[in-house]
């Protein structure tokens, strides 16, 4: 990622293409896995944010084939995380490039405290994330 993205905060995980792939009800976000092909593959992620939500929530298929989902806030100062290239890792999209563990365990960079990792549920096709 560039100097100036990083200086911006400027992400690389994009919201889903399909809006309409996930909605949030009763402080769960579901997920239809079926109009989400973002998250199809391993390395896959997409940022969820409105419809309600009262966090921006991260929702990656890791490189460990299981599904993880984040509050998307670093904790050192707020920037929205993404999947780190072929690693099992997460790293910040600021310039001090906060990484951390699947877990939201500090490996490096600025942030001294984890990341606020959500409980994900897989079942029929759909995710199911609870965000409070
Ligand atoms: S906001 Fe993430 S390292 Fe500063």
């Amino acid at each position: 990622m560039g100097f100036f993205k990083r200086l911006f905060g400027i992400c690389q995980t994009a919201s889903p293409a399909d809006d309409g792939c996930w909605n949030f009800e009763n402080g769960k976000i579901e997920i239809q896995l079926d109009r989400a092909p973002e998250i199809k593959n391993q390395g896959g992620a997409i940022r969820l944010e409105g419809n309600g939500s009262p966090e921006r929530v991260l929702v990656i298929h890791g490189r460990d084939g299981q599904f993880h989902a984040y509050k998307n806030r670093c904790t050192h100062a707020g920037r929205r995380i993404d999947p780190f290239e072929e690693n099992e890792s997460l790293r910040c999209c600021s310039i001090s490039k906060s990484t951390f563990d699947y877990d939201g365990s500090v490996i490096s960079g600025s942030a001294k405290k984890p990341l606020t990792p959500f409980k994900v549920e897989q079942d029929a096709g759909k995710l199911t994330v609870s965000v409070v």
